[in-house]
């Protein structure tokens, strides 16, 4: 690699909020023409860093230089007009506002006072043009899947003469073909001189994007590595602060929803339930089962889990919970009937920011309790502490507001959330997704004790390798349907990949016979 001068420089960046230090004297170094990784588990310390880069939580201690001059922003705003353009893990874009409207806000061209709307709309699109993003910009932004508003966001960020452009968790809701996009669009920024900072939990983008990666552990600079001299095992143990034997040791071969936990009796009978495009879908789940549900983004999965919680009402078929015809109409009923869903829309139908991480967990309990029920304080106490140290949740107390955690450890605690209601059946829709390796294998590993624990549990998730170790069964869904069914020893990746992928019979242009049992075990069920 050609040594490059330094772009962006931090030098000694220390921050300290109530009962932690967020930032312990960190270095950081961005080239111009380098996609930069930094990488760390939650709460390393990753968002900080660049908050503090940004103007959002000035640091307490160090010092920044952009291009050799100092740099000492006092606001977001200023560090966009110094050259730093920032998309932050909460993508905040005003949902009833146009595409064009968000990109622009804050900054339209106005004559003797007027919006010049012609001008906006140009520059909006020719600022989705950059990232290849062909919609109509004068649509409210909120009408367009989370991965196309993820994109918005970036434009909205790139609209600037950017000379760094920070991406944290920029791909998290974004499908394989979204994130090549993005990659691309990278790629040429990149080449175009840009400095660019790519914060993810995907090792796999790391390696496939990054030039140089950075690592953070407890708000500490571990080291900076040319990504192509730091083997993947090495980052993890690196991340972790463990020694490469010890890391190799959880292996990923892993097979965790192998193995012969009992499979009891049926909890739920799904027959035939749909709505609108989606399904017909059969669907049975067992005591001591985990089925996933694995299929691409917008094939149906979470709309299939919806249905099956009552917060979408099913138009057709019949739901039994437990040999009994219940008719799901309200999530209420759903937790009355023994199921919980643990929801990917951490921050739509998820937290409430300005609430403690204890009562966060316990608001669904103390919902189904009835508020003049009131959980007693010491039992409040003892089962946060208990889903804390279960899940490994980073944070100073129980009562420190969940918007001060670090967006994987929220995501843990929405987790607690439907575990300490003890469902006999518990949707995950992507429980690890923003969860660093550590805790993916702890989630995974929880899953399993679910399981042995007799409950049933749904998985919904996008890393298929992580569907193939933790799941008993495997439903596919593909265009809203279901489309096969893989268990036991027929799991694995590739298996799992293949029914994803393969056309529909229409798309392929042939009647094809059914050249797996898998398919015609679809067909039959
Ligand atoms: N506004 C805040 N007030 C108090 N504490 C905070 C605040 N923001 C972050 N922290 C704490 O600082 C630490 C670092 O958090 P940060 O968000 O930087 O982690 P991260 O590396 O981005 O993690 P993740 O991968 O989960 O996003 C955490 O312990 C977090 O709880
Ligand atoms: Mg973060």
């Amino acid at each position: 690699m050609i040594a490059r001068p330094p772009l962006l420089e931090a030098r000694g960046l220390s921050k300290t909020f109530p009962g932690v230090k967020a930032l312990d004297g960190v270095d950081f170094t961005v080239r111009a023409g380098e996609i930069h990784a930094l990488m760390g588990e939650n709460g390393a310390g990753k968002s900080t860093l660049i908050k503090a880069i940004t103007g959002v939580h000035p640091p307490d201690a160090g010092a920044l230089e952009l291009a050799g001059e100092p740099l000492s922003p006092s606001s977001p705003l200023d560090a966009e007009h110094a050259g730093i353009a920032t998309v932050y893990q909460e993508v905040n874009l005003i949902p009833d506002l146009s595409v064009a409207e968000n990109i622009m806000l804050g900054r339209q061209p106005k004559r003797a006072g007027f919006l010049r709307w012609r001008e906006i709309r140009g520059q909006a699109d020719a600022a989705l043009a950059r990232l290849g993003l062909e919609i109509d910009a004068s649509q409210a932004v909120s009408r367009f899947p989370m991965a196309v508003q993820q994109l918005v966001a970036i434009a909205r960020a790139l609209h600037t003469d950017a000379r760094v452009l920070i991406l944290d968790e920029p791909t998290s809701s974004l499908d394989d073909a979204e994130v090549a996009g993005l990659f691309e669009v990278m790629r040429s920024l990149r080449d175009e001189g840009l400095g660019i900072v790519f914060v993810t939990h995907f090792l796999d983008q790391v390696y496939a994007v990054s030039d140089r990666i950075t690592v953070l552990r407890n708000g500490g600079l571990v080291g900076e590595y040319p990504t192509a001299d730091l083997p993947r095992i090495e980052l993890v143990a690196r991340m972790l602060g463990k020694q490469v034997d010890e890391v190799d040791a959880v292996g990923d071969t892993m097979r965790l929803g192998a193995g012969d936990a009992a499979i009891g009796e049926t909890l739920l009978e799904a027959r035939g339930i749909a709505r609108s495009g989606l399904g017909p879908i059969d669907l049975d789940l067992h005591r001591g089962e985990v089925l996933g549900l694995a299929g691409l983004l917008g094939s149906g999965r979470t709309e299939t889990a919806r249905l099956l919680f009552g917060a979408d009402r099913s138009t057709a078929g019949t739901l039994r919970i437990k040999g009994s015809l219940t008719p799901l109409s309200s999530p209420a009923e759903a937790i009355a009937a023994g199921l919980g869903f643990c929801s990917e829309d951490r921050k739509g139908e998820g937290i409430v920011p300005t609430l403690s991480v204890q009562e966060n967990m316990l608001l669904a309990m103390q919902a189904r309790q009835g508020a003049l029920r009131k959980i007693p304080a010491s039992k409040q106490r003892e089962l946060a502490e208990h889903y804390i140290t279960a899940l490994g949740i980073k944070t100073p107390s129980p009562d420190t507001p969940i918007e001060n955690l670090s967006g994987g450890n929220q995501q843990k605690v929405l987790l607690a959330r439907w575990l300490c209601m003890q469902p006999e059946i518990i949707i995950l829709d992507e429980p690890t997704r923003g969860i660093d390796v550590g805790a993916k294998v702890e989630i995974e590993k929880l899953v399993a004790s679910l399981r042995a624990d007799g409950m049933a549990v749904v998985f919904i998730s996008s890393e298929l390798d992580e569907v193939a170790r933790a799941c008993s069964r495997v439903a596919v869904m593909r265009d809203q349907k279901k489309v096969g069914e893989l268990t036991g020893d027929e799991i694995d990746e590739r298996s799992i990949m293949q029914l994803v992928a393969r056309l529909s019979k229409v798309e392929a242009g042939r009647p094809s016979a059914p050249n797996s049992t898998l398919e015609r075990r679809a067909t039959d069920a």
